[in-house]
């Protein structure tokens, strides 16, 4: 059943690009339609969601544990950009603890790979309990989150096995951006054509996932040069900051190698202690926005002696001389590049786990479900 891979993860990492078109297929417009319609994702089950004054008057409440948790905070990121709404993001396990201010009005997503996640499962509950609509992204189908909130987006993913989280996790970020770019079309914050763009973009994207796909080699060999490091540091900055804590989380809990993720602005403010020839630091610049202050980061890095895997965008001329090894990815549009970026450092992830000889896909005292608090 692994289909010809040695582990489960591994097969997962690869059905991303197939685990994507699931997840978007029936919400994209028909491509090449040119009405009005080529820049709306179908949501019918948020028709009756009052989204002008969750803009203007309310504010979305993420909740989630673990990957999830980076997912929702790349959904704030995507939401307050794409849609001008205002979103919170709590770690599930936090939420009810700290009397949070929660109003009618107001959304609570929760966002759950299993369903089944008992902080995140009482976090939506709490955040009902204060008159918050609950809405649900799930990928395992009528689980108790799923069952427990009024709303259900399912992502589609199929069955995953490996404890790591990997298709869910793009699959996940894929919901987001959708669901942002709906939210954006009905505050108006998104004009039709960019929301069109956004959408054509995730379209094509499985292609571009198989081309980092056929990296894995590469990487492979990047995953041998860098093996015996006992730390490593991932920096991204804007969306690519919740890629770099999730490119650490999943080298840390398949491998046991000490891993942390930093937004790129923070290091200086106490990480680059750690920095010297021994560490290697992943930095993802990819062409956007951030993309400048990203290198300024690798530079203060660099000169600090770290040694630098930089994850760029084809095309990039410069990266090559300020990195150690580079590993590019297709340009695609600065909104979709969290999915694709996170697939190289799963699959880096992936082969240092193998090289250490771990057991990828059951690590040590950890579960695929956390059902208790
Ligand atoms: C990491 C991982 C965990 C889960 C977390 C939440 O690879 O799998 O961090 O993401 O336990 O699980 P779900 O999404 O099922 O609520």
């Amino acid at each position: 059943e692994k289909q010809g891979f040695s582990h489960f993860m591994a097969k997962e990492i690869f059905e991303q690009p197939q685990a994507i078109r699931a997840t978007t297929s029936g919400r994209l417009p028909r491509a090449g339609e040119d009405d009005l319609g080529r820049g709306e994702p179908s949501f019918p089950e948020l028709a009756e969601l009052d989204v002008p004054a969750l803009a203007a008057r309310a504010k979305v409440t993420m909740l989630a544990c673990g990957t999830s948790w980076h997912a929702a905070l790349a959904g704030k990121y995507l939401f307050e950009q794409l849609a001008r709404v205002p979103v919170e993001v709590d770690l599930a396990s936090e939420f009810r603890y700290r009397q949070p201010i929660v109003r009618p009005g107001d959304l609570a997503v929760a966002i759950s790979q299993s369903g089944e996640t008992a902080d995140t499962r009482a976090a939506l509950m709490e955040a009902r309990r204060l008159g918050a609509t609950g809405l649900a992204i799930c990928n395992v189908v009528d689980s108790s989150i799923a069952r427990e909130a009024d709303r259900v987006l399912y992502t589609h993913a199929g069955p995953e096995i490996s404890v790591a989280s990997t298709k869910a996790f793009t699959t996940q970020l894929a919901m987001l951006t959708l669901l942002a770019v709906h939210l954006g079309r009905r505050t108006g914050a998104l004009t039709l054509e960019r929301a069109a763009g956004l959408l054509d973009g995730l379209r094509e994207l499985p292609v571009a996932l198989d081309a980092v796909l056929g990296q894995a080699a590469a990487i492979e060999i990047i995953a041998r040069r860098w093996r015996s490091a006992r730390d490593w540091l991932y920096l991204g900055r804007g969306l690519a900051f919740p890629v770099a804590l999730e490119g650490a989380l999943k080298l840390k809990e398949i491998s046991y190698v000490h891993a942390e993720g930093y937004a790129c602005g923070e290091i200086k403010h106490g990480p680059i202690a750690l920095v010297d020839e021994r560490v290697p630091v992943v930095v993802l610049a990819l062409e956007g926005p951030g993309y400048h202050k990203t290198l300024a980061s690798l530079e203060e890095v660099r000169a600090r002696g770290g040694k630098i895997i930089a994850l760029a965008s084809a095309g990039d001329r410069r990266i090559g001389d300020l990195a150690d090894d580079v590993i590019l990815v297709p340009q695609v549009d600065p909104y979709l590049q969290p999915i694709l970026a996170s697939v190289p450092l799963q699959l880096l992830a992936y082969h240092l786990a193998r090289l250490e000889g771990r057991d990828v896909d059951q690590p040590r005292n950890l579960a695929k479900s956390v059902t208790v608090e």
